[in-house]
């Protein structure tokens, strides 16, 4: 293919969140006013943890940062523990200088989910892509809520959860019939377009579906596959439990 990518192997979670946490810390040195797309899950918890110490040491000012979430999922109010807004706030935002009305996360209780979807891709390309991306992967290749499919949905758009992903993040909540079946996602295209991605994968379990998704065939399938396309492409693991 030619597109090279760059390979983090790390020996355990917590050099894995050091790596990953210093490429976002260059990037916001380098441009402070960098469009991050940030992600949720338990894999990047441990990352934000480590930008949280730097910003305390003095060491990073997130005050010209701009943030775009991933998704968020429908029918979840922002004070419920469970919404990614809730996370984001909890995990990285309270803690750091960012100003809460330059993060982004998509509206889980829009009425009008198509006119939500819209707006982002509006506010995405109003703000001149995304600098940096961060990105987890599910079991099943998913990235943001980008489900196996048999197409690449472009833009944001409202996703039905596949069973795998609703169980998967049952441990998360009280019971998996609180998991909401919907989520909002950005979409392929922006992913994509980000100048620079960094997927981040952590422990034994992630092992086959990253060899699949960075070494296997391009396929919506596995959406994660279709980086292997992307020019700045970084993947960052630890497979060690
Ligand atoms: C959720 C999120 C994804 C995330 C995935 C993996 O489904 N929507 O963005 O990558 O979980 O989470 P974890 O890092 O906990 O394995």
């Amino acid at each position: 293919m030619g597109i090279e990518m760059n390979i983090i192997e790390a020996k355990d979670y917590k050099e894995l969140s050091r790596k990953v946490a210093s490429i976002i810390s260059a990037q916001i040195i380098l441009k402070p006013n960098s469009v991050l797309g940030l992600a949720t899950g338990s894999t990047p918890i441990g990352t934000y943890k480590q930008l949280i110490e730097w910003y305390k040491k003095g060491d990073l000012d997130f005050s010209k940062v701009t943030s775009v979430n991933l998704d968020e999922y429908c029918g979840l109010a922002i004070e419920n523990d469970q919404s990614y807004r809730y996370f984001m706030n909890q995990n990285l935002f309270n803690h750091v200088n960012i100003k809460m009305e330059n993060t982004n996360v998509p509206n889980g209780l829009a009425a009008d989910t198509e006119a939500e979807c819209n707006r982002y891709d509006q506010l995405i390309e109003n703000l001149g892509g995304i600098d940096l991306q961060l990105l987890g992967i599910g079991n099943n290749g998913h990235i943001g809520f980008n489900e196996p499919d048999v197409i690449f949905e472009k833009g944001t758009h409202v996703v039905e959860l596949k069973e795998t992903t609703i169980k998967a993040n049952a441990r998360f909540f009280e019971s998996i019939d609180d998991v909401p079946r919907k989520a909002i996602t950005m979409g392929i295209k922006s992913i994509m377009s980000a100048k620079k991605v960094i997927l981040v994968a952590n422990g034994s379990g992630k092992r086959d579906i990253i060899k699949k998704a960075i070494y296997g065939p391009v396929t919506p399938e596995v959406p994660a596959s279709i980086l292997q396309l992307h020019p700045d492409l970084t993947v960052a693991y630890c497979f060690n439990d």
